[in-house]
This record gives structure tokens, C-alpha cells and sequence, in this order.
């Protein structure tokens, strides 16, 4: 027997043992109900930040590298960065328009410039979202919200 099909006649069977109850048993059904639909969706769940991630992995990982560390001298870490962290719609722009380079950070001149890398406030939200959450960053979240003061205006 078809798996849908069993979990419709227990279901079914059970709302029917309920409704013999009186009113006060009906109110089992709704979480019966859902409990089955959890079971049934749970495996194709995504994981968070995952088009976030997708970002990460086509764009900022050639540079700023799979563990988000980077390259001292010539990529700055994202690990820790204290930009990212307290910055972050600093952080949505950067990735939206670009930075010109020269910062020093943690002691370490970077003198390269960061090219913009996405086009829109929802990819630059999802990327900032997944870094902020990423290489044991606890950045919390941004919503497209907090970008909506942002002017999309790329560096050349
Ligand atoms: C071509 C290399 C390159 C790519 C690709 C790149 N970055 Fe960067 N990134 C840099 C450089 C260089 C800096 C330092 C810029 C400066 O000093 O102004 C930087 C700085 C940053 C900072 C600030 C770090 C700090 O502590 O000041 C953040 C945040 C950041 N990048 C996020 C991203 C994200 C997210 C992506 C992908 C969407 C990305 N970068 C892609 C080169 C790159």
C-alpha cells in the first residue's frame, strides 16, 4: 500500500474514533493532522541561508575563501570581522556597490579594491545573511528593510 494512502486511512480512522468522543476530543485533530504533514516534509527541508550560501560559493569564495578566512595582505577574513559584525548594512551596500580598498584591518593593509558582486538587495541580504552565520560568525540577520536606504550606484 502506497504510503499517502495509509497515512490517509489511519487519519481517518482516528478522526472517526474522535468524533465518537463528544466536542471536547475533537480539538486532537488539528495537531494529528499536522504531525503527519511534518513527517511528510521534513527530508526536502532546506537548510538555512542556503541561497545565501549559493552566492558565497559563485562569488566571494575565490577571494575570500571556503572557511571565510581569506587571505591575509590580500582578502580580508570574514571570520571575525568586526566590519561585518557591527556594520551590517555597511556590509549589504559593500557587497552591492563595491569598496575602493586601503583599509587596515586587524593590523593588515589591504590595498586592493573589493569589485561589487551582486545586482540586487534581495542576493546581497541572502550573501550577508549567510556569512553573518558562517565560519563561527553569530551575526544575527538583516532584512531587505534594513537595505532600503541602500543606492545601488556600482563602483566603476
Ligand atoms: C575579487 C576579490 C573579492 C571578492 C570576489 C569578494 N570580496 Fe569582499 N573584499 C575584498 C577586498 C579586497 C576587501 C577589502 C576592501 C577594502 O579594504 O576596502 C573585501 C572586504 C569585504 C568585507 C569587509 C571586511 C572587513 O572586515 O572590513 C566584507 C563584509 C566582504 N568583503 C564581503 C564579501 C562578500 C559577501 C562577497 C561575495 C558576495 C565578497 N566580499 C566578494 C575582495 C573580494
Amino acid at each position: 500500500m502506497k504510503k499517502p494512502m495509509m497515512y490517509a486511512l489511519l487519519l481517518g480512522g482516528f478522526i472517526a474514533l474522535q468524533s465518537c468522543g463528544g466536542s471536547t476530543e475533537t480539538k486532537t485533530e488539528a495537531p494529528a493532522a499536522t504531525a503527519v504533514a511534518k513527517t511528510e516534509t521534513a527530508p526536502v527541508q532546506e537548510e538555512p541561508f542556503a541561497a545565501g550560501k549559493k552566492i558565497y560559493m559563485e562569488k566571494c569564495i575565490v577571494c575570500h575563501q571556503a572557511n571565510g578566512q581569506g587571505i591575509s595582505g590580500a582578502f580580508p577574513s570574514l571570520a571575525g570581522s568586526e566590519f561585518l559584525l557591527t556594520n551590517k548594512v555597511g556590509a549589504i551596500a559593500q557587497t552591492l556597490n563595491g569598496a575602493p580598498g586601503g583599509s587596515t584591518i586587524k593590523g593588515v593593509k589591504y590595498s586592493a579594491p573589493m569589485p561589487f558582486q551582486v545586482d540586487t538587495k534581495e542576493d546581497a541580504v541572502a550573501v550577508i545573511n549567510f556569512v553573518l552565520n558562517s565560519f563561527g560568525n553569530k551575526g544575527g540577520t538583516v532584512t531587505l528593510d534594513d537595505a532600503k536606504d541602500i543606492v545601488i550606484n556600482p563602483r566603476p
